[in-house]
């Protein structure tokens, strides 16, 4: 199949190309020579593609920025996609759109999973523009399966466990402090490019859950990456009023897979087997990337 990739150069698109491009012919886009919330750059490229599938997996991605660039952040989050859907409609192409567990506020008790079904209700600028962006793409008659996903981490870009990384190697004497209050499912992007391509060669539609499977908190996440890494680290659990952050955050993050395992399209595999596996194929890339970052300043903003 040919398949366009907005957002291409991000954590999750650079793994969809190594995944997708085995078997499918690849038009891998991003900014800044396509931006995908724009009418007219949709319609040119398109037209001169016309894929089968739009692997929309751009997204302005930093929640606390959505806070304050509220515009921005439905621009891309929510328009392009609309954009996009509508191009696939007319196009009669398959668009596979990426969301996220923050379309729902996690008040639900842990550990009770939300299932596809359950209703949304987003804390955060980001997650409101995500939640638009799924409205959109539902409301355009298009073909779609909209894969929500959470806690992503992966080789490329930057993400929790690199930070925690980065910070424990610049001053391992540190005690750092870590939310054990917000719970979820550490997501491979490597993984979850693979249950892309099981989604797309399926030709799945409609809303599917895609974590991995199990479940722990941001320190139990930092602690099992940490270890795993075998870096000396020291670590202790926090409370969310330790770490206050401009957008808020659903406690319960936990999603269950319903839709994919009815269909019998779930490749997703446990957490802690999926950051074993990450650590295994890149320990020596992650080390060589965290100490070249340590003497560099960061770019600051929690992504997901
Ligand atoms: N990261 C997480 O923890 C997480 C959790 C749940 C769901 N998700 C969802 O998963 C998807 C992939 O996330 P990710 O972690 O791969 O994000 P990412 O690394 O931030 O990648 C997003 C990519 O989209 C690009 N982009 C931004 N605005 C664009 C525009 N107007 N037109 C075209 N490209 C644009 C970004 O470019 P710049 O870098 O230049 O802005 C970046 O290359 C997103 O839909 C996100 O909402 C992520």
């Amino acid at each position: 199949m040919k398949i366009l990739i907005t957002g291409a150069r991000g954590q999750l698109g650079r793994d969809c190309q190594s995944v997708l491009s085995a078997a499918h012919a690849l038009v891998a886009t991003d900014l800044p020579e396509f931006d995908a919330s724009d009418a007219a750059q949709i319609r040119d490229q398109l037209a001169a593609v016309r894929p089968d599938v739009i692997l929309n997996c751009a997204a302005f991605t930093r929640v606390d920025d959505c806070e304050t660039q509220r515009a921005l952040a439905f621009q891309v989050n929510a328009e392009a996609p609309r954009l996009l859907a509508a191009a696939a409609r007319v196009l009669g192409a398959h668009l596979v759109h990426i969301s996220t567990d923050y379309v729902f506020d996690g008040a639900r008790p842990v550990p009770q999973p939300y299932g596809e079904n359950d209703a949304t209700r987003p804390l955060s600028a980001y997650g409101a523009s995500k939640l638009a962006g799924e409205q959109a793409v539902r409301a355009s008659g298009a073909r779609f399966a909209i894969l929500r996903t959470a806690w992503l981490y992966g080789r490329h870009g930057g993400n929790f466990p690199k930070t925690m990384l980065r910070l424990v190697l610049a001053q391992p004497e540190l005690t750092r402090r870590v939310i054990a209050e917000q719970h979820g499912s550490p997501t491979w992007s490597w993984r979850l490019a693979e249950q892309i391509r099981a989604v797309i060669e399926a030709r799945a539609e409609g809303v599917f859950h895609a974590t991995a499977g199990g479940h722990t908190t941001w320190f139990g996440f930092a602690s099992a990456f940490l270890a795993a890494m075998a870096v000396p680290h020291q670590l202790a659990p926090c409370g969310v009023a330790d770490y206050p952050t401009p957008a808020r955050r659903p406690v319960n993050s936990i999603l269950e897979n319903s839709r994919l395992k009815a269909a019998k399209l779930d490749v997703m595999r446990p957490w802690a087997a999926d950051l074993a596996e990450f650590v295994a194929r890149h320990r020596a890339e992650l080390l060589e990337e965290a100490q070249a970052a340590i003497s560099r300043p960061q770019r600051t903003g929690a992504k997901s």
